[in-house]
């Protein structure tokens, strides 16, 4: 049987993915000169999909970078690939750098360097059922990486150096903080849960703006105060519950940080209810056109 997963779609084409290419001087490859996005889709329905584009639009207007498509253009890539692909539940990657131009400069290249788009689609890995009965464990590491980090660019060394320190470490996810302050996951962002209060830290140009922050704010706050607002390092470990969120993992319980249980050193109810809310939301909107809000 054909993979599903084959197809990719390169600059304006549809190909199969072990047949994409990019030149060695495009300047994603030189300079990690490019932004992405990761899309979600659950029950056959990209999630957000209008704040993933709105995020890849703000990414690459403040690294002065041209889109490779409009926006109705990344939703018919987008819709052409979940097709194609024929699973509920998948990851679409979407990728624009500043193009090809011969040679080596650091400056930008002319106007007429067309950027590079990429996409293709994978599994989503759903959460066994182990890290959905007993949380996952996580490092707390000092956040090494640039001042942008609001800006969803692909230069990720920092991001994969640190996630590796915790998984050598045999944590899930890197907690990161700068100074005493919680700031974000590696690829994540952070909640604690303190005296029934949900607390996240503000976007700011140390955290990127997560897409699915908002969605479980939106759907915490149904059932609990929630505040965004920073916290310390002090406070995530003595916080009853400590969650992390993404497109990639959902939101997730972390019932351990360096060896030290969180609350009880399981998984909480306030994760547990606010998890089970986000299943009923995706069971709610599935079939419900993409670029419909959420
Ligand atoms: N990463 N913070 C960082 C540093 C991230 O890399 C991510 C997501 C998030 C959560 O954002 P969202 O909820 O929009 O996925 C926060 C993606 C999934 C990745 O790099 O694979």
């Amino acid at each position: 049987m054909a993979d599903p997963f084959a197809t990719c779609w390169l600059d304006g084409a549809y190909l199969p993915l072990a047949e994409a290419r990019v030149s060695p001087l495009d300047r994603g490859f030189l300079f990690a000169d490019g932004v992405y996005e990761v899309v979600p889709v659950h029950r056959g329905r990209p999630f957000r999909l209008r704040q993933h584009l709105e995020r890849l639009e703000r990414s690459l207007a403040e690294l002065r970078m041209r889109n490779a498509l409009p926006r109705e253009g990344w939703v018919e890539v987008v819709e052409r690939l979940v097709g194609h692909a024929g699973a509920p539940e998948v990851l679409v990657y979407l990728q624009v750098t500043r193009g090809v131009e011969f040679g080596r400069n650091h400056l930008f290249p002319p106007a007429t360097v067309a950027p590079t788009g990429f996409a293709f689609v994978s599994p989503y890995p759903a959460p066994a059922p182990a890290t959905l009965q007993r949380g996952l464990a996580a490092s707390l590491l000092e956040d090494t990486r640039w001042a942008r980090c609001d800006v969803k660019a692909v230069a990720l060394l920092a991001n994969v150096l640190l996630r590796q320190e915790a998984q050598d470490r045999g944590a899930a996810e890197a907690i990161l903080c700068r100074e005493g302050r919680v700031t974000e996951g590696s690829s994540s962002t952070v909640f604690i849960v303190r005296d029934r209060r949900l607390a996240t830290p503000p976007n700011c140009h140390e955290i990127l703006p997560g897409t699915t922050r908002d969605a479980v704010l939106e759907l915490a706050r149904e059932a609990m105060p929630c505040d965004v607002r920073t916290f310390s390092v002090d406070e995530l470990r003595a916080a009853d519950e400590v969650w992390i969120a993404s497109a990639g993992r959902g939101v997730l319980p972390v019932t351990s940080v360096d060896g030290e249980a969180i609350g009880t050193g399981t998984p909480g109810p306030a994760w547990r209810s606010t998890y089970d809310r986000l299943q009923q939301h995706l069971d709610e909107i599935a079939g419900r056109p993409a670029m419909e809000h959420a």
